[in-house]
């Protein structure tokens, strides 16, 4: 049985914009944000507390994060890889963190700079502090179903960065396909085995959508009850350290397909393409999205 109510986290914010080459205001991204609440997201990935030189786009975080008028009801996560990263996430008063692992030690390396093992020791604290402060830890396991430099990605690799995690004590765990190349059945036995380890209301899918299979992934896990998907309005992002691979699987495109299921999220489709239209606007570009575009184009 499908689950009847599922929850999208819109990572468009932080996934979809971290990539943009050209300068984006905070403003705009205020904007985006304010616009995804209204448009009915609960859970909303706003901003990371990365190394600007790193990422360049997210050195914004704390103006970014002191810019959105709160709704009471919404989560408003922020990426910390590190100490300093939740130092500034506590200041700007995120409700939760998400730190990011990997499941390949080269992707790790390129992204984070530094191997699994010495990833996890930095999460430590995080989590730690988190919890100190009440705030929740979510974690994502990148390249869990394939690397861009090594390939393949044994599921024994994933399940070892899972216990790891769930070792610190992270209280969610978001399996990541980063560059969106894993199909339907790989991707069901990779969840079936975090399911032995995480309870379902604690597990997540982060597709992106390089080979067009997001969607198809994403309803293959509804089959395993899996009921909680990051998603990006429009169809924005790529990560930076992941060359070619395109944006997470747009949130509109999940929206109708779930809502075609007879299942509740909450969001108002409408809304929500009037809100990929804006941030693509103001990206000069069209929105990745089927479903935008279909609707918008009505
Ligand atoms: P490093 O260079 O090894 O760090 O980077 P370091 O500790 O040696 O510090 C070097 C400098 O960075 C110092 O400044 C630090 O203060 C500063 P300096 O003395 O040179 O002026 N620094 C920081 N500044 C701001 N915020 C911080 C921070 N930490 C250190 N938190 C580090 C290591 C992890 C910091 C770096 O590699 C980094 O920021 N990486 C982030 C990469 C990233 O954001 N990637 C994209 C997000 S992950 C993703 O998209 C995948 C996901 O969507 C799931 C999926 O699809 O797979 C989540
Ligand atoms: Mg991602």
């Amino acid at each position: 049985m499908l689950p009847t109510h599922v929850t999208l986290v819109d990572v468009g914010p932080r996934d979809g914009l971290q990539n943009e080459a050209a300068p984006v205001s905070a403003v705009t991204k205020t904007e985006l944000v304010h616009r995804l609440q209204a448009a009915g997201l609960r859970q909303i990935e706003a901003t990371s507390f990365v190394s600007p030189k790193w990422v360049p786009q997210m050195a914004d975080a704390t103006e970014v994060m002191a810019g959105i008028q709160r709704q009471p009801g919404v989560r408003y996560s922020v990426l910390t890889p590190n100490m300093k990263g939740f130092e500034g996430a506590l200041a700007a008063g995120a409700d939760e963190v998400v730190v990011f692992a990997a499941a390949s030690e080269a992707f790790s390396q390129r992204n984070i700079n530094c191997s699994i093992t010495e990833s996890i020791a930095r999460f430590q604290p995080v989590v730690a502090a988190a919890h100190a402060h009440g705030m929740r830890v979510r974690a994502a396991v990148s390249c869990a179903l394939g690397c861009p430099y090594q390939g393949e990605v044994p599921v024994d690799d994933v399940d070892d960065v899972v216990d790891r995690l769930l070792g610190i004590g992270c209280d969610h765990i978001g399996i990541a396909d980063t560059i969106g190349v894993g199909t339907a059945g790989q991707v069901q036995r990779v969840m079936e085995r975090a399911l032995q380890r995480v309870p379902v209301a604690e597990l997540s899918g982060h597709f992106h959508d390089t080979y067009g299979q997001a969607l198809t992934n994403i309803h293959a896990c509804l089959q395993l009850g899996v009921h909680t998907f990051d998603t990006s309005v429009a169809g924005l992002g790529g990560c930076p350290y992941a060359k070619g691979a395109t944006g997470n699987v747009a949130t509109e495109d999940v929206v109708y397909l779930l809502h075609g299921l007879g299942i509740a999220t909450g969001i108002d489709l409408d809304a929500l393409v009037d809100t990929a239209d804006f941030i693509s606007r103001a990206l000069d570009r069209k929105p990745v999205s089927r479903v935008a575009n279909a609707l918008l184009a009505t």
